[in-house]
């Protein structure tokens, strides 16, 4: 039986998979952790029927539940704490939130490697997004240029998505593309017509009411190209990819990134 506290559980992630996880039969919902609603039971924000096992607001009250499994689907800058702190207590912390920079990731790295316990950040648990990211990966070598566009809810934080930094850095790994933004001669009569820039690939940012997570990658080539999109139309479709990861937790090194990881193609 696996202990499993959820951090950031009265959010709109936290409570849709925790809704998930409380029914079933191999992992113990132990408690959640969040700054609002403290004190509260689980149960009743899950089911309407109490647990006994509660929402939490400090670290202290997390070591002593001893639970073997952190997930962490809060904001950026306590994700960033969250993990540390998970890191220096020995505890396996998966991490949801998006929006960590990649100067925070080095440095979770370089801890997590030194741990005993075990750090998986997945940027997008569905298995459809992690199988897009392992395919652009593979084919980039194939086209001359790539443009990615993300499309989230409005209420999405973060800019451009994390899955689309992801997916840039994977296509830009086999990929041989421009270094630069605009090319020779290009202009841009509204600034940012061309939208982001890493590695080579445009990423272009859409939010807007009715949508939830979208991502359209497009390569191009002499005379062709190829689309390849994923669309997550309901929380549901994370939910695959978070028992994944638990389930395969205990086979992987200190630190890992992404669901594909743990995809078999
Ligand atoms: N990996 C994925 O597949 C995936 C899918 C969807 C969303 N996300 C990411 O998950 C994160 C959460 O998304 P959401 O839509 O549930 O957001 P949300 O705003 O609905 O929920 C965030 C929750 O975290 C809590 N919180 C904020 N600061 C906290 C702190 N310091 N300590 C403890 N709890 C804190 C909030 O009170 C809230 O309950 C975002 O980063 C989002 O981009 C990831």
């Amino acid at each position: 039986m696996k202990k499993i506290i959820m951090f950031g559980i009265c959010g709109k992630m936290g409570k849709s998979i925790s809704g998930e996880l409380i029914k079933e039969e191999e992992i113990e919902l132990i408690g959640g952790f969040d700054i609002i609603n403290t004190g509260a039971d689980i149960g009743e924000l899950l089911t309407g029927k109490k647990t006994g096992y509660r929402i939490h607001g400090s670290y202290e009250d997390i070591k002593k539940l001893n639970p073997d499994i952190i997930i962490d689907f809060t904001t950026a800058d306590s994700a960033k704490k969250n993990i540390n702190w998970a890191i220096e207590n020995n505890i396996n912390i998966i991490v949801g939130t998006t929006g960590l920079r990649k100067e925070d990731l080095s440095e979770i790295e370089s801890r997590a490697l030194q741990s005993v316990s075990k750090t998986l950040i997945v940027p997008n648990f569905s298995i459809g997004a992690a199988v897009m990211v392992r395919i652009c990966g593979m084919i980039s070598k194939y086209f001359d240029d790539c443009e990615i566009i993300e499309m989230h809810h409005d209420k999405k934080k973060d800019a451009p998505s994390g899955t689309s930094l992801y997916t840039a850095e994977e296509i830009s790994h086999g990929g041989n593309f421009s270094g630069f933004r605009l090319k020779d001669g290009e202009t841009e009569t509204i600034k940012g017509s061309r939208g982001g820039f890493t590695g080579g690939i445009h990423i272009h940012s859409v939010r807007l009411p009715g949508l939830l997570a979208h991502q359209q990658v497009i390569f191009g080539t002499k005379g062709q190209t190829l689309s390849i999109k994923h669309d997550s139309i309901d929380r549901s479709s994370f939910y695959p990819g978070v028992i994944l990861a638990i389930r395969n937790l205990d086979r992987l090194s200190g630190f890992t990134f992404g669901l594909d990881k743990l995809i078999d193609i």
